[in-house]
């Protein structure tokens, strides 16, 4: 199963090396902070929200339109953002990392 990385919001590195299902369901079952997961997995709360490493942003590729119109009311948005609850971790995605986005105010 593909492993990937989560930056924290407090700069650690969390790795869990057999991630199955979304990155937002992966990220609740590891309890990282930030990934809550709110709207469960509907594209509507943004609580999912990450940032994609630089090096990984071509392969995951970008948000599909349900998802870039939430990630445009996130004030957070970056070039990187995507939505935790759209991306599948696949084989493709093994070793993948990703940053969790800051809280929004
Ligand atoms: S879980 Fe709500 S947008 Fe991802």
């Amino acid at each position: 199963m593909p492993k990937v990385t989560f930056i924290t919001r407090d700069g650690k590195e969390v790795v869990v090396p057999d991630g199955c299902g979304t990155l937002m369901e992966i990220g609740r079952e590891h309890e990282i902070e930030g990934i809550e997961g709110d709207c469960g997995g509907v594209c509507s709360c943004s609580t999912c929200h990450v940032y994609v490493s630089p090096e990984w942003m071509e392969r995951v590729g970008p948000p599909e339109d349900m998802e870039d119109d939430t990630l445009d009311f996130n004030e957070q948005r970056k070039a990187n953002s995507r939505l935790g609850c759209q991306v599948e971790l696949t084989d493709a995605l093994d070793g993948l990392v990703v940053e969790v986005a800051p809280a929004e105010d």
